[in-house]
């Protein structure tokens, strides 16, 4: 849509993979959430919303059809949290659906038929970025539906960043780029190596599709959750922002480890994810579980993912020409998990543990540079 929001992938976080509507979602968590944002410098790698979905409210409207915050969870309401957030220089998220109910089964309020009033609503509160969802939609086509929510957010006045939470079941790729700014591709993540993977197969065909202001949105991350190794997260979050996707930390950073802190907090990695170009990485090769996905990037560079689906070790290799480079007597590799550059003639090549990638940026060069051969 033409209206600046979210020319790069949005960032942040959203309590849905660590809590679901667990006793722990409540207004503690997400305002320690905003202070570790800030304390443990995650707002200074960019990320800036942080985002409530399913059972924040009541299952009933009050007498005038408003929607009540569960006082239980959010004692202050909607609003204290949003002040309390913005405070900090981030932004609030809120979560409904587009239907006459959501998702869990204590029959939440959705916002099908009061979609101007619960938007007027969010916009009064201070809510920055609405994801819609998709349950209870008593079969009104889709289109329809996430288009009556766009225009009533529009009409609010307030710049809301909109996620179409359809699933991809009525591919909103094709149809969803002025309407929403992302839009979920598949069904839910979870957190295991087989969800993960099967997601990130089901999306990178869509590269075509994503572009600044409007992204595919593979779901949000388990970083950290406890079902997958380091290397796979690793792996996670490196094809995330291969593919340009929002990077919504999905775990309880109160109790995360120093490891999960350096996944999410690796600003070379998110770069590539919020490459100003906005072009979502595609698929050179995939034979035998070694993959490689380049990432065209704004200064003319490369991101190059060598990712080994395999259970065991295995050599990835490729050229700096596949990739996209234009030829030149050298190239810079910079090694964006390893932290260090190499040269290399032009061979993009390693030995890539089971479930692992490697991820480098590279750079054409003029002359052959100060760094060691690769
Ligand atoms: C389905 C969505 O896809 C999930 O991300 C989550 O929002 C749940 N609904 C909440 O009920």
């Amino acid at each position: 849509p033409a209206d600046g929001l979210a020319l790069t992938p949005p960032m942040g976080f959203n309590n849905w993979n660590s809590t679901h509507c667990g006793a722990d979602f409540d207004e503690t968590m997400v305002e320690g959430i905003a202070d570790l944002f800030v304390a443990k410098g995650l707002k200074d790698a960019g990320y800036r919303y942080v985002n409530l979905d399913d059972c924040w409210a009541l299952p009933s409207r009050d007498a005038d059809g408003k929607l009540v915050p569960d006082p239980a969870r959010f004692p202050h309401g909607i609003k204290a949290v949003a002040d309390y957030v913005h405070a900090k220089g981030l932004k609030l998220g809120i979560y409904t659906s587009a239907g006459t109910k959501t998702c869990n089964d204590a029959g939440f309020p959705g916002a099908l038929g009061h979609e101007y009033s619960d938007a007027r609503q969010f916009a009064d509160w201070g809510v920055d970025y609405l994801k819609y969802d998709n349950c209870n939609n008593q079969g009104v086509d889709a289109k329809q539906r996430y288009l009556t929510m766009r225009d009533a957010l529009r009409a609010t006045g307030r710049p809301i960043v909109y996620s179409i939470c359809e699933w991809g079941e009525n591919k909103p790729w094709e149809w969803a780029s002025d309407v929403g700014q992302l839009w979920r591709t598949t069904g839910d993540i979870s957190d295991s190596w087989g969800s993960m993977l099967s997601i990130l197969k089901q999306n990178l065909p869509l590269a075509p599709y994503a572009g600044p202001g409007h992204w595919n949105d593979p779901d949000m991350l388990e970083v950290g959750n406890g079902g997958m190794t380091d290397t796979e997260y690793r792996t996670h979050f490196s094809m995330w922002s291969m593919m340009a996707a929002p990077l919504l930390i999905g775990t309880d950073l109160r109790k995360a480890s120093p490891a999960t802190f350096d996944i999410l907090d690796n600003k070379e990695v998110i770069a590539v994810d919020q490459d100003p170009l906005g072009k979502q990485g595609t698929v050179l090769s995939s034979a035998g579980g070694r993959w490689v996905v380049t990432k065209e990037l704004k200064d003319g560079s490369r991101a190059v993912a060598l990712f080994n689906e395999s259970g065991a070790p295995q050599r990835i290799a490729t050229t700096a020409r596949a990739a996209g480079l234009p030829d030149a007597p050298a190239y810079t590799l910079r090694d964006l998990w390893g932290h260090k550059s190499y040269n290399t003639a032009g061979t993009l090549s390693a030995v890539v543990p089971a479930h692992g990638t490697v991820l480098f940026r590279v750079t054409a060069d003029r002359h052959w540079a100060a760094h060691p051969p690769a």
